[in-house]
């Protein structure tokens, strides 16, 4: 699978351990994010990866950054982005499995590198399970577009 990631300045080291992991993985990985320490902001990043996964350019992205919140939070501003921030593996099944995420965020300040290769196994390796909840991911992207739920 051809992967986005995408991180800020306080997930360098974190990005590295996993665009490794992904790759020895069989994966092939695009790197979007920063390898530089200094100081800067993480909606850049989402949103390279957000565009990324949306021309189809990649199928699925990560984003870390110090906690996964301000990079999933810029990442779901976009347009049939489905970003979820996982801390363990259950998530990341059920985000695949319920909410169709075509992102997974994490946070290198939250969550080590062994349990961050656990959580991106779990979600390059779900499949959406449609029927009822497609309806739901339906009814997302009608909020996305503005229109009201009945
Ligand atoms: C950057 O210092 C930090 O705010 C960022 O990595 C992230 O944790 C924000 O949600």
């Amino acid at each position: 699978m051809k992967i986005a990631i995408g991180n800020d300045h306080g997930a360098v080291e974190l990005k590295n351990h996993i665009m490794r992991y992904l790759e020895e993985q069989g994966h092939e990985v695009v790197n979007f994010g920063t390898d530089d320490t200094a100081s800067t902001h993480y909606p850049i990043y989402a949103q390279r990866v957000a565009r990324a996964v949306l021309s189809g350019e990649c199928e699925r992205g990560v984003l870390i950054c110090g906690t996964g919140l301000g990079i999933s939070i810029a990442a779901n501003k976009i347009d049939g982005i489905r970003c979820a921030v996982c801390s363990e593996p259950v998530s990341a099944k059920l985000a695949r499995q319920h909410n169709d995420a075509n992102i997974v965020a994490m946070g290198a300040r939250i969550i080590g590198p062994v349990l961050a290769e656990s959580i991106v196994d779990v979600f390059m390796n779900t499949e959406f399970l449609g029927g009822r909840h497609k309806l739901r991911v339906d009814m997302m992207a009608k909020l996305e577009k503005g229109e009201a739920l009945e």
